[in-house]
Parts: structure tokens; sequence; C-alpha cells
């Protein structure tokens, strides 16, 4: 186990990830954890991440001191070296030139003589991510420069004798040319670890850690098709085999054939799901609203009371399992903490109401999309659901622009099913992250025949993605662009031109609204 004390680094993830590469296991904790928090954890080994943050403000984040006497290794990374610093009687100034991207790290005399293994395999001079105000302007006494950069003079130290190391650089950027085995040698040659985590470990434990935490009690789950919730629905299927309950919504906003497709595909998987119909009640619900987050609330107001009402409806629910990620409870507990910046204000189902009293179950909440896929394919779960796109909790709510009426949800679920079955017919709805249209509620002129036409523009958005937090469009090849342009033009009614978004996020993002 090796815990990272994250301080709000936007590549803290990386860090995890990086490390599981590694085949190592890591989990992050938020940089205020507990003495106790962490001793729960048993770490071998503790990584303190970057952050946006200065050592030298008032208030700066930092850790309980007693961590730095746990007698396990510790790696500092940029803002964890310069807390290191700090720490044990160094200095650390503020630099009036900042280093960011790609710089050349030397190695001194000492990272040879003194610094192994830490820095076995590494050549004296090579390529490392910088991205730092501050710096380290004089390592502490017990602490030896082992590298620099021309304007860093303390860009690695460490004490070997304590196992403690920083490096101002970000060793799990790609970027860093030797950052993979920089960490491994700390983990492999510093902390002695094994490399022995594998997702089939994983299962098991969670298998086990689901029996414990339902005991007795039932458990309800809303499936919405996609991976996580399948992949939770699965692993609930074999833990409590006679205690889950999965239920299915159909809102409405599902795109063509969906229902169906979910419910033969849980079948094939021997899970029988409760369908929820309640198209007319999210219709209804949705009257008239065009203000895309207005929508996202109602959708979500929604959903919990049929989640209250299917509660209701079996005696002795005590719990709630949910399909919930890696990314979302790092990202949600470190802007708890208070240090990083809330990118993103979705999650799949939004808080529950104080009086539902259902604990929550969540078997995925630490591992990462490509993770649960793999974890789906050792479940023996099919290739049809596994490669499945992302699809939003409000479905197509958030790509119609303006009011949504059954007649607006036809026209979209159609334009939707030609985007779709195109790209599956090249053969290319696999390597993307996200394809799909939206109407886009601004009316152009057109001729259809020898008529004048006043009809909607429908966008088509396609992305790649590692994570849905940034995006590329992705360059679809024309023929295929132009054939999507003709049937939907041809075959949608109330279409007249068909656009192309070639926005990446940042700036814009995924989904329009
Ligand atoms: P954005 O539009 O923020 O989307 O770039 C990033 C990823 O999140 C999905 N998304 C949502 N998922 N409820 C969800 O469960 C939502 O309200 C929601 N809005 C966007 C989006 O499809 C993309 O994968």
């Amino acid at each position: 186990m090796v815990i990272i004390l994250d301080f709000g680094s936007q590549y803290t993830q990386l860090i995890v990830r990086k490390v599981r590469e590694l085949v190592f296991y890591a989990e992050v904790l938020p940089f205020n954890a507990s003495l106790k928090e962490i001793k729960n954890k048993k770490p071998e080994a503790l990584i303190l991440s970057g952050g946006p943050r200065s050592v030298l403000e008032k208030d700066a984040p930092s850790i309980d001191k007693n961590i730095w006497t746990l007698n396990i290794p510790i790696l500092g990374i940029c803002y964890g070296l310069q807390l290191m610093a700090r720490e044990f009687g160094g200095e650390v100034i503020s630099s009036s030139f900042k280093e960011y991207g790609p710089v050349l790290l030397e190695l001194k005399k000492e990272a040879i003589q003194e610094g192994m293994p830490f820095f076995h395999n590494l050549p004296e001079k090579s390529q490392v991510w910088m991205s730092h105000g501050d710096l380290v302007h004089i390592p502490p006494p017990s602490f030896k420069i082992f590298a620099s950069t021309f304007t860093c003079p303390v860009a690695a130290m460490g004490n070997p004798s304590k196992k403690i190391y920083g490096v101002q650089f970000h060793p799990e950027v790609a970027h860093t040319t030797y950052g993979k085995i920089l960490l491994k040698n700390f983990l492999a040659n510093i902390a002695h670890l094994k490399p022995d985590w594998s997702l089939k470990s994983y299962l098991d434990e969670a298998l086990n850690n689901i029996q414990k935490e339902a005991g007795n009690g039932k458990v309800i789950l809303a499936i919405s098709g996609g991976v996580d919730s399948t992949v939770t629905a699965l692993m609930l299927n074999k833990a409590i085999p006679d205690q889950n309950y999965p239920f299915f919504v159909d809102h409405g906003l599902l795109r063509e054939g969906e229902v169906e497709e979910v419910l033969n595909a849980l079948k094939n998987a021997g899970i029988s799901v409760k369908l929820i119909e309640a198209r007319k009640q999210f219709i209804e619900a949705l009257k008239g609203i065009e203000d895309g987050e207005k929508k996202r609330k109602i959708i979500g107001n929604e959903f919990i009371k049929i989640l209250e009402k299917e509660s209701r409806a079996i005696p002795g629910v005590t719990h709630l399992a949910q399909g919930t990620l890696y990314p979302d409870v790092i990202e949600s507990a470190v802007s708890v903490s208070g240090v990083a910046a809330k990118i993103k204000t979705h999650h799949n189902v939004g808080g529950l109401p104080a009086n539902m009293k259902l604990k929550l179950i969540e078997p995925l909440k630490f591992l990462f999309k490509d993770e649960v896929r793999e974890l789906g394919d050792i479940l023996g779960l099919q290739a049809e659901i596994l490669s499945r796109q992302p699809f939003p909790g409000p479905g197509l709510a958030v790509r119609i622009m303006g009011e949504i009426t059954e007649e607006r949800i036809k026209k979209l679920k159609k334009a939707d099913k030609i985007v779709s079955d195109e790209l599956r017919k090249w053969e290319k709805y696999s390597e993307i992250w996200q394809a799909f249209p939206i109407l886009t509620g601004t009316k152009t002129v057109g001729v259809k025949g020898d008529e004048r036409s006043y009809e909607e523009v429908v966008a088509i958005r396609a992305v790649s993605s590692d994570d849905g937090m940034t995006a590329n469009w992705v360059e679809l090849p024309y023929p295929i662009l132009k054939e999507i342009s003709e049937r939907i033009t041809r075959e949608v009614e109330g279409v007249n031109r068909v656009v192309y978004d070639i926005t990446t996020k940042p700036p814009a993002t995924i989904e329009w609204e």
C-alpha cells in the first residue's frame, strides 16, 4: 500500500496511475488526513504530491508533523519537496524565474555515490517536466543535493538514512523521460515493495467488502446501462446474490433502442433487473424548461423520487450501491479540503436526501475507467457493454438546447442512431470516447426540393479523451462526415444543416449544456 497525500495537484491522479502501472497499489488521501487515518491504511511508502499553493503562505497546507517520523520511505514531489525542505530546516524562496515545461536535469556526483539505488538506471543528463514558481534554495542540513537544473539548484535531494527523498520535477508526467524508472526505484529499491497488485486480487477483496458492508441488509442499485453500473451489478450479484435489487429507469431521454439493448445485455450477464417506466413523469417535469442546469436539477430530483419509492417498496433495504469511480472520489476529497479548484460539478447521482438514511456501497471507488473495463472483462461482461461510450445521467436532455418536447427527443434519437450506426459501420465507434449529435436550437435557411426551408441545425461532436476531464475533437475522415450529414438532412425531419464541432475541452466542455 502506497499512500499519496494530495495537495491538490492536477497530476495527483497520474501519480496513482503510474504507481499502478508499475503493479504496486496506491490510494490517495487528502493532505490533512489524520495520522490515525493514514496508519489505518498500513502504508509502506508515502508520496507527497504537488499542489497549487505556496509553502511560503501563512496558512500553507501541511501534514501532521508525526508523519515525518513514521519511519516509512517518503517521496516529496514539487510542493511535497518544498514542504520537506522547510520541515527539516532548509530554505524555500519564491523564484523570479518560473520553470514550466521540459527542462534538462543534471545528476550530481553525490547521486552516484550516495543516492543509489534511488537513481539506479538514470543517465547523468535527462529531460524532466517542471511546473513551479517557488524553489528550494538551501537544502536541510541533513540532506544531500542529488540533481539540479540550469535555474533550480535543488531539483532532487534526499536523506538516504531516513529514506526520505524529494524531487522538484514531476516523475509522474510522461515528459519526464526517466520518471517511471525513478518511481519504480523508490518503490522497489527504497521501500522494498513487491510489484504484485492485480485486479483479480482487488476483485476478491471488493467482494468480501461488499458482504461485510451489506451484512444482512438489502441493497438497491440504479443501473444506467453503462459499464460502471453494470460492473457494480455483477459484483453485487456475485457477493450477495439474494440481497440485491437492481432497477433501471427509462426516463425517456435514452437513445434509440437503448432500453431493450440494456435489458438484453443484463439478462445475458445473469442480472435480472426491474424496469421502471417513467417517461411521462420526466417529460412533464421538464416542460417549458430551457436552462441546462435546471434540466439537470429536475432530472436529479425526479430520479431521487423514484429511488425513494423503490427503497420504500422493498422492506429491509439498508444500502444503495453506486458505480462511483476514483477520479470523482479524488476530486471531491480534494475540493472538500479546499486546496484545488473544482473543475466539474456533476456526478453520477447527486446528494441523497438526508431522510433516506441509506448507506452507500461503492465497490469501484478506487478504480479508473479502464480498470473497470478490465474488471468487467474478468467478470465475463460482453464486449458490447464494455466498449460502450459514456452517456450522461440526464441523457439526451443535455443535448437538446432549449425546451425538451416529445417531438425534439424523437428528432435527436433519429440523428443519434445515424451517428452511431455510421461510426460502427466505419469501425470507428470503439476508438472514440464519445460521439453524438446535438439539437442546437438554431434555425437556418435552406432549400429542399424547390422550396425554401427554415429548419434546425444539428451539430456533431466526436471527442477522444482518457477521463472526460480534457478532450480533443476527433479528426473523422471526410467520407464519414459526408455520409452522416447526408443521412441526417435526408432522414431527420426538420433539419436542413449539419455542422461539426471542432473545439477541444477546455475551453469548451464535451456536452453542450
Ligand atoms: P462535460 O460536458 O462536463 O462532460 O465536458 C464530461 C463527461 O461527463 C458527462 N456528463 C455528465 N454525466 N451527469 C452525468 O452523469 C451529468 O449531468 C453530466 N454532464 C456531462 C459527459 O457526457 C462527459 O462524459
